[in-house]
């Protein structure tokens, strides 16, 4: 048990640091990429229907959980799960969960990086009067540590090892202090940036296309995305896929919701709030995360090239080359703001990654937070080192798939039949509705209870039985 009186300043810093925690680079780099590589409109309705049926009933589950272990002045996901059912196993299993979130956090804070260094290069003009591959070829010198022939040698390092050193130190100034404040800052800063950039998408139309380019198009892109096709409804790696980022995107199953939710006090709203903070970051990911980098680059490349490059190494192998093409003055702005919104997004995510485990130690150990901040930036330094090291080698892509996938599921999986099944849907459902200020509607008492579990079940299953690749 903790004994460190903190908690939310205000309900709005509550809600813009829980979007603060799920909108992140997977809302900007992830979301296009899986919705392009899924047949771009076929993908939106499997993703609507697993928000409704297992995103927001996650939310609700995570939610619910951290504000009753936070009556027993508890933080984190371990010491939540021992007192929901009062055994030890729980504990332990909770545990593992600390550790997803620090093996996230090593390859999320690398990218991160990526993006500070990306706004001093906007910034230095590093990207203005190169071709598309010299501003390819700076993006592989610059992950290729050591090897680099442009630029300081050891770059990446040097960022990462400064985002981690921001991070921490966020963290060592508390939650009102720390965390609550970014995201105050960070958060509107973000949706603005977004805005501009999103007009851009919208309004480019042919007018970049390069002499007989056909689908050169800002609106195929969009139309692209957004025009609902049925035709692989029935493809069960669709809704792999789509329950995969809303996992990944709400930033359920890692125990980070479940930190933040424990410091609403007891006779506080969560209903509504989840809500807020889910549909939020829904909409920055359906209407911005979708109207940037695909619709500007097929503005400029098409719309087949885009369809057989997409990956989320473009955000940083193409778009500086991309926005060269507005003139030095929009370019640098449209550098500064894409990777300014990028950082942003970033930052108020692993910020949340960090808590967690920083929770941990003052509930098991009575830690205070400075100790436990910097503890957490030591081992993920640690267990970022790999990534940053061998990222051509795959080792990025093993963090991915077991700790940012696998482990989600797992641990999902298991809140949400304890939820239920253990604690008693009754009671949970007592939990989650008092002092709510909407009146959550009763049929999701038996989605609660049986659809959602069942779905992640499947999710569960189906992963294990599609090939990783
Ligand atoms: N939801 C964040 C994103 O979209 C990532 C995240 C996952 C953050 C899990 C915290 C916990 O980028």
């Amino acid at each position: 048990m903790s004994t460190n009186k903190e908690s939310w300043g205000t309900r709005v810093g509550l809600i813009l640091a829980m979007a603060g925690n799920a909108v992140g680079l997977g809302n900007f780099l992830r979301f296009p990429v899986q919705a392009v590589q899924n047949g771009g409109g076929a993908f939106i309705i499997p993703y609507l229907v697993c928000f409704l049926l297992m995103g927001i009933p996650l939310l609700w589950i995570e939610w619910t959980m951290g504000r009753y272990g936070g009556r027993f002045n508890n933080h984190s996901t371990p010491f939540i799960l021992d007192n929901m059912t009062r055994l030890r196993f729980w504990k332990y299993f909770g545990v593992f969960g600390i550790f997803t979130n620090i093996a996230v956090a090593a390859y999320y804070c690398y990218i991160e990086s990526w993006t500070l260094s990306y706004v001093y290069h906007s910034l230095a003009q590093t990207f203005s009067g190169l071709s598309q591959s010299q501003v390819a070829q700076f993006f592989g010198d610059y992950v290729n540590i050591g090897f680099s022939t442009t630029g300081i040698p050891y770059e990446a390092v040097v960022f990462y090892i400064l985002c981690l050193l921001l991070n921490t130190y966020i963290l060592s100034r508390g939650l009102q202090g720390g965390v609550e404040k970014v995201a105050k800052i960070g958060v509107p800063m973000l949706l603005l940036f977004g805005a501009f950039l999103a007009f851009r998408g919208f309004t480019l139309g042919a007018s970049g296309a390069p002499e007989g380019c056909e689908d050169c198009d800002s609106a195929l892109g969009l139309n692209f995305l957004w025009e609902p096709q049925f035709t692989s409804l029935t493809d069960p790696k669709v809704w792999l896929a789509a329950a995969g980022q809303i996992f990944f995107t709400l930033s359920v199953g890692m125990g980070t919701i479940h930190c933040y939710a424990s410091y609403v006090r007891p006779k506080d709203d969560i209903a509504l709030n989840a809500m807020s903070a889910g549909w939020m970051n829904g909409f920055v990911e359906v209407v911005l995360g979708a109207s940037i980098v695909i619709p500007i680059a097929v503005g400029y490349l098409g719309l087949d090239w885009v369809k057989e490059n997409a990956g989320f190494a473009m955000a940083f192998q193409t778009m500086p080359y991309l926005f060269d093409q507005w003139g030095p003055l929009l370019s640098t702005l449209a550098g500064l703001f894409w990777f300014g919104l990028l950082f942003f997004a970033g930052i108020t995510s692993s910020l949340a990654m960090g808590t967690p485990w920083m929770g941990f130690m003052e509930d098991e150990f009575n830690w205070g937070r400075n100790k436990a901040a910097w503890s957490f930036g030591g081992l993920v330094l640690l267990m970022g080192l790999p990534t940053v090291f061998f990222f051509n080698q795959g080792v990025f892509d093993e963090y991915d798939y077991w700790a940012g996938t696998v482990s989600l599921v797992i641990f999902a999986l298991a809140e949400s039949i304890i939820f239920s099944w253990r604690f008693g849907i009754d009671k949970a459902w007592n939990e989650l509705t008092s002092g709510a200020d909407i009146k959550v509607p009763l049929f999701f008492k038996p989605i609660i209870k049986y659809v959602t579990p069942l779905i992640i079940l499947v999710v569960f299953l189906g992963a294990l039985i599609t090939p990783k690749n």
